[in-house]
């Protein structure tokens, strides 16, 4: 049960207004992008890192990998415009591969037993994305009036990581690029196939470092795991 991992390092962090790459914004004095690769560094399934990036902040991420003994990144493609095109840019990149998973670098609490859930539902399935139930009462609302409720049952917050056959995702890809189809997560670009894309249960702690409160939640979690 051995896979590969794109982790797309080359947003801008708008929302987070830190004036550089959120992803470099410490928790417990490691950036956060460290924190996820270490997951990924530690578990012995991960064969290989693709990590994609922008240009003018390589030399500076090539220290950090070498300051905390990240070793298993294989190629660092430069990112594109959108998330999407970052992805593509590592997928390109990758010769071989059975299972791929896609995580957002905003993502460092992602944990190995979920990551091996994922891994093995995508052998068995094809496409296997994490998520978690919406806890919120969800209604649709137009022009600030509350149009409807929708059921919450059916209701999943997705998340990353989200694993596929290798085959399949690059199908999927080369398809959007075709259609000039733009997706918000890998998974949308593998339901237009047609094929069948399958939910494990992640955990609430999975969150993506976003805005600043997120940087007090990151806090919380690492208390609660690591003491302090
Ligand atoms: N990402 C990327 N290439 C882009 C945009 C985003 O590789 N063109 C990455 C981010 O670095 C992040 C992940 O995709 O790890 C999820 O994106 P998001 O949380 O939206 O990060 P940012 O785009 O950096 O933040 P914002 O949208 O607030 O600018
Ligand atoms: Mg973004």
């Amino acid at each position: 049960m051995q896979y590969d991992v794109i982790l797309p390092a080359a947003g801008s962090g708008k929302r987070m207004a830190a004036g550089h790459n959120k992803l470099f914004l410490e928790l417990r004095n490691k950036p956060i992008l460290i924190h996820t690769l270490e997951v990924f560094q530690q578990d012995e399934a991960c064969r290989g890192i693709w990590l994609a990036v922008k240009p003018d902040e390589k030399a500076y991420i090539q220290t950090l990998l070498e300051k905390y003994h990240i070793t298993k990144v294989k190629a660092m493609p430069n990112g594109g415009e959108e998330r999407q095109h970052s992805v593509v840019a590592c997928v390109k990149q990758i010769e071989d591969g059975q299972i791929v998973l896609v995580h957002d670098a905003a993502r460092p609490f992602i944990t190995i037993p979920i990551i091996h859930e994922l891994v093995e539902a995508a052998e068995k399935k094809g496409a296997a994305i994490a998520g978690v139930k919406a806890k919120d009462t969800m209604k649709v609302v137009e022009n600030g009036k509350i149009k409807g409720t929708v059921d919450r049952s059916s209701l999943w917050m997705i998340q990353t990581p989200q694993a596929f056959d290798f085959t399949l995702l690059k199908k999927a890809e080369q398809q959007a690029e075709t259609d000039n189809f733009l997706g918000t997560d890998e998974a949308m670009l593998v339901e237009r196939l047609g094929q069948s894309v399958y939910i494990v249960e992640s955990s609430y702690e999975n969150v993506k470092i976003t805005t600043k409160e997120d940087l007090i939640f990151g806090d919380a979690i690492l208390s609660q795991r690591i003491g302090g």
